[in-house]
């Protein structure tokens, strides 16, 4: 399971990165706006800095929802880094764009995706990513777990080569969830991954081998 980082954070993603656990990076353009970051040129220089710190892709969202818009857009951005994956929203132009830099080669992340029926046009248009946002269902009380369930099954029904970026995750239990279902790749907060880290037991043990080590060698 890739591990994504889901801000535009640079100490964050700098902070992940340096853990060695991470596989990418996933932005959009309210993470953006958090972060400060506005403006075309600002913005570009962000991503550059993004591919600078990890060696895995990112993703850069587009602004334009027409098809010309997208491609014009998702062209300039691919062309900074090969690193970069054009970002999309599922819409009628985001699909016709993603198929459009699917044939390029270009890699592709359609994001915004709220149903097995979008995540199954994504993959027909040759999507490298489909993003489904678990989180945000599991906010208006839908399970969003379930559309991941749903998607891996009609992926591998027809082995689609599309890899589930399971997004909007919250915390560490949709983590381990995402990753009992196989999904290919989870993107969320620095908290989610780190998280995993934590047991108490694991503290308390360590506690004791260091307390017993230094009875021994003192
Ligand atoms: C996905 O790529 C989005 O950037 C993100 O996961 C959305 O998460 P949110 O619902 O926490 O805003």
């Amino acid at each position: 399971m890739k591990f994504f980082i889901d801000t535009a954070n640079l100490d964050e993603i700098a902070e992940a990165q340096a853990l060695g656990v991470l596989d990418g990076v996933t932005t959009n353009p309210s993470l953006m706006a958090k972060e400060g970051i506005t403006g075309e040129e600002n913005i570009i220089n962000h991503y550059k800095k993004i591919c600078d710190i990890v060696e895995g892709d990112v993703s850069a969202e587009v602004i334009s929802t027409d098809f010309d818009g997208m491609v014009k857009e998702g062209e300039a951005l691919a062309a900074l880094n090969p690193q970069i994956v054009v970002k999309l929203p599922l819409i009628a132009d985001g699909i016709k764009a993603c198929k459009y830099f699917s044939d390029k080669g270009i890699k592709t992340n359609v994001t915004l995706v709220f149903s097995a029926g979008q995540a199954l046009l994504a993959a027909k248009a040759g999507a490298t990513y489909v993003s489904p946002f678990l989180g945000r269902l599991d906010d208006i009380s839908t399970d969003g777990l379930n559309l991941i369930a749903e998607i891996r099954q009609i992926y591998d029904n027809y082995a689609f080569d599309t890899q589930i970026l399971a997004a909007s995750i919250r915390h560490t239990m949709h983590v381990i969830d995402c990753a009992k279902l196989g999904s290919d790749v989870m993107t969320g907060p620095l908290k989610s991954i780190t998280g995993l880290l934590k047991h108490p037991l694991t503290d308390i043990g360590l506690a004791k081998f260091l307390e017993d080590y230094k009875k021994g060698n003192s």
